[in-house]
């Protein structure tokens, strides 16, 4: 088996063939999309239907996963697995949710341009999205390189940033939506974390911006002065010619890598279907299942 590797137009981004992703990885295809994702940082495989099973498998070839927000409060779930994120405007009972409850608040705050769980301590490496049921129209998922766009940061400004770090808060995105009725207690309950602004990406040793929505302090500066900051750097890293736009069709499965990449959604018609599945490792190291592992953890779902 040979991975047959396109690179898109953009910037960023690859289309991969040559694999069934349904099967379980063999240790060679694993290497050569962690390869292939340290170059290109988003990796595109058309036609590619997965069940919730092969997902997450497939997943849990590159990691341990992530739970996201059900780390600190188990949701209800339309899936047999915790590691399963449900990407979607649809509720438990699998109709389209009213527009004022918090699973639409959800969907919104992934069109602020993110990381992750960039909020969390591990965060997020890869996150991969299959797409069940796509928009008719808009429902994009936008990706821009910070690697590209730490290059291309004038050198003041790098002067300005280098050395200082960005506090990333869960709830800072859900309030700037007017989502803000949380107790003490939940506002708590997913502490702050700090990264640095500058990182340097261990699979292809460039140096990156490491910035998004969910970044909303900076060391040494006050509050306004390091929203304004972390505002100017998002702009400028997210730039059109840094963006490839990912235009989605059922059965796609798309990867990235959430330490070199930054995402949005696109606004789309809440009142029609849209519906993605999406599993998620963490950042952490050496933790790599062998094949029956794989097989035997997709086997044992932690939700009936
Ligand atoms: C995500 C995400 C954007 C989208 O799944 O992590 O941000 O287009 N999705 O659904
Ligand atoms: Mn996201």
């Amino acid at each position: 088996m040979k991975l047959e590797i396109t690179p898109c137009k953009a910037r960023l981004g690859a289309e991969v063939r040559g694999i069934n992703l349904s099967h379980p990885l063999t240790t060679d295809a694993r290497t050569a999309i962690e390869t292939a994702i340290a170059e290109h940082a988003v990796l595109v495989f058309r036609n590619q239907p997965l069940s919730q099973d092969a997902q997450v498998a497939l997943a849990r070839s590159f990691g341990p996963l992530d739970l996201g927000l059900k780390r600190v409060k188990k949701t209800a779930s339309r899936f047999r697995y915790d590691e399963l994120l449900d990407i979607s405007n649809v509720g438990v009972d699998g109709e389209i949710a009213a527009r004022d409850t918090r699973r639409i608040v959800g969907n919104l705050a992934n069109q602020l341009w993110h990381s992750d769980s960039s909020f969390q301590n591990p965060a997020a490496r890869y996150s991969l999205l299959s797409a069940i049921t796509v928009a008719p129209s808009g429902g994009d998922t936008e990706f821009c390189d910070l690697r590209a766009a730490w290059d291309a940061l004038p050198e003041d400004w790098k002067r300005d940033v280098e050395g200082r770090d960005a506090v990333h808060y869960a709830l800072h995105s859900r309030f700037m939506l007017g989502d803000t009725d949380y107790n003490e207690a939940q506002r708590a309950e997913l502490p702050p974390v700090t990264w640095p602004l500058v990182r340097t990406h261990p699979d292809s040793g460039r140096k990156l911006l490491f910035v998004g929505a969910h970044a909303c302090e900076v060391s040494g500066m006050t509050l306004a002065e390091g929203r304004m900051l972390l505002m100017d750097l998002l702009e400028h890293a997210t730039q059109r010619e840094f963006v490839y736009v990912h235009k989605w069709q059922p059965g796609d499965l798309v990867m990235w890598d959430n330490r070199s990449t930054l995402h949005r959604g696109r606004r789309y018609d809440l009142s029609v279907r849209r519906e993605m599945r999406r599993t998620t490792t963490l950042d952490v190291d050496g933790s790599h299942d062998d094949a029956d592992d794989v097989t035997n953890a997709a086997r044992s779902p932690q939700l009936a």
